[in-house]
């Protein structure tokens, strides 16, 4: 993300190490929060175990983004060019929890690598607000 937002120096290695550990971290997300295990000291709240499939469509549509991420990051280019960058409002209706109704799932493999970027930090803010307890 500071690579596109322009805070950090943009180097396709590490855009590609960056998106791998993405895609391999959210792929497994479900299994990091097994029943029993939640709430304190943890900061996952119990929350979890009572809409597990909401909880699971949040991680596989994250999943879903960052392998879409990383492929596009295993062929980027030197610099960020003009069809990473993300144009007009975003094509599927924003993030899963609040999506507009009828809007229809586009393919991720045919959005501009910053869209995904966008997609997936709306994905982390709504999982985190709906099922990670607030820091004191
Ligand atoms: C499907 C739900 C979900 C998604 C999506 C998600 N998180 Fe989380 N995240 C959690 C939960 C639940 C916790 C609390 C875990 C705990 O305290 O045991 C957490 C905790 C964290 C923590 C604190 C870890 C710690 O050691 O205390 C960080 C950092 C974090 N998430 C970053 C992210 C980022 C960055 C993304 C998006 C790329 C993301 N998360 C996406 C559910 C999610």
């Amino acid at each position: 993300a500071e690579m596109f937002d322009g805070k950090r120096a943009y180097e396709p290695a590490a855009f590609k190490a960056a998106a791998d550990a993405l895609s391999a971290r959210a792929g497994g997300l479900t299994g990091e929060f097994p029943q029993g295990t939640l709430g304190a000291p943890s900061a996952a709240r119990p929350e979890i175990d009572q809409a597990r499939p909401e909880f699971e469509a949040l991680a596989r549509h994250i999943g879903r983004l960052a392998d879409a991420l990383a492929i596009k990051a295993g062929n980027a280019p030197p610099e960020i060019t003009a069809d990473m960058r993300m144009t007009g409002p975003p094509m599927d209706g924003g993030s899963l929890l609040g999506k507009r109704p009828g809007a229809a799932e586009a393919d991720p493999a045919r959005m501009p690598a910053e869209h995904l970027l966008h997609l997936i930090l709306q994905d982390c803010t709504s999982c985190h607000s709906k099922f990670r307890q607030k820091q004191q």
